[in-house]
């Protein structure tokens, strides 16, 4: 069975090709010229979408050593994301299982994400405690199964990603923030600046909004503007910022290891390429005797093979999605109980 995979929710266009479970493509176009506009224009990223997505699932194919005709099932990112970029995978796949008559799937990129373990060697076994960290979602989720999942905790307010973006913006470090944050840190004492991390009446729940605003607070009564940070000033900010945001994870997850009985954990989405939250999340889950999958970075960011291998298990399961499968920018609530 040949799964064709399409993921277009933000500024990444991928396709990925599973040929009877094995992954044969996975292949990332990302929009870097969105970094000199400080952030994705969405409007710019759904032409890039537009003008790569035929020859990637050419590409594809040819890595696959497939013909258009071998696809078996076709799947595509159906949200969350920037609803322009959304339409041209989403339609384009639609449009494929027309013309092919081959079944389609629309897939929930968070889902996606949070299955992406599945796809390195060694996988995480039910029940998972699945952390999906994100430019998007901040999500603390117990997974039963492939179509059992309980949301335990969510960001009320920014997303752990959206804070390392806005934390960079601020310290002229540039779009993606994420890991430009992490190679100041790397130069930075995580001890030097106490940032608080909220505490909420939810114990699963995380707000990264407030502390955006103490690093904000503590760069304007400090320096002169961004620009007039020194470096080592900078570097530390960058630490001991990235530190607050690995305190916040951890601290929620030792909770939900207290309270819930899992096999495994499971760290997924773009900020769990972060090297400072793996190693916390591996000493965290060493200290309970679990095993932890973070998957390796090409599964970490947005990718197709996620799509594909999430569309995969939704059709061993019985589902499909009919041709007039809308977009949806929000979280779908389908396989949460
Ligand atoms: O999962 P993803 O690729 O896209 C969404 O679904 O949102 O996540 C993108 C986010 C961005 O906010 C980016 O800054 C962050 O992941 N990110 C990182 C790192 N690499 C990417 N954050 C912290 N450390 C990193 N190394
Ligand atoms: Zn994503």
């Amino acid at each position: 069975m040949n799964i064709l995979g399409i993921e277009s929710s933000c500024d990444e266009t991928s396709v990925a090709i599973i040929s009877n479970e094995y992954l044969t493509a996975n292949l990332i176009s990302s929009q870097d010229f969105h970094s000199k506009y400080g952030g994705v224009v969405p409007e710019l990223s759904s032409r890039a979408h537009l003008q790569i997505v035929i020859p990637l699932v050419k590409d594809a194919l040819k890595k696959s050593g497939l013909n258009l005709n071998d696809i078996d099932v076709i799947c595509s990112t159906a949200g969350p994301g920037l609803i322009g970029a959304l339409l041209v995978g989403l339609t384009f796949a639609k449009g494929l299982s027309f013309s092919l008559k081959k079944p389609f799937v629309a897939v929930n990129h968070i889902e996606g994400h949070l299955y992406s373990g599945f796809l390195m060697e060694d996988k995480p076994e039910f029940p998972f405690l699945g952390i999906v960290v994100s430019g998007g979602h901040t999500l603390l989720l117990l997974v039963e199964s492939f179509t059992k999942i309980k949301k335990l905790g969510s960001t009320v307010d920014d997303a752990a990603g959206e804070a390392f973006d806005k934390v960079a913006k601020m310290l002229g470090l540039g779009y993606p923030g994420g890991p430009n944050i992490q190679k100041a840190a790397a130069e930075g004492n995580p001890e030097k600046i106490k940032f608080p991390i909220a505490e909420l009446k939810e114990p699963y729940n995380f707000s990264f909004s407030g502390l955006k605003t103490s690093v904000l607070r503590y760069i304007q009564n400090n320096f002169d503007g961004s620009k007039n940070i020194p470096e080592q000033d900078l570097n530390d900010i960058a630490a001991s910022f990235q530190n607050a945001v690995v305190r916040a994870l951890s601290r929620n997850t030792v909770r939900a290891l207290n309270n819930f009985e899992v096999n495994s954990i499971s760290l997924a989405g773009g900020v769990a390429a972060n090297k400072a939250i793996q190693e916390e999340m591996t000493k965290v889950a060493a200290k309970f005797n679990k095993k932890i999958v973070i998957p390796r970075a090409e599964f970490c960011g947005d990718n197709a093979a996620m799509i594909a291998f999430r569309g995969l298990k939704l059709f061993e399961a019985g589902y499909t999605s009919n041709l007039s499968y809308s977009p949806f920018p929000g979280l779908s609530k389908k396989h949460f109980v």
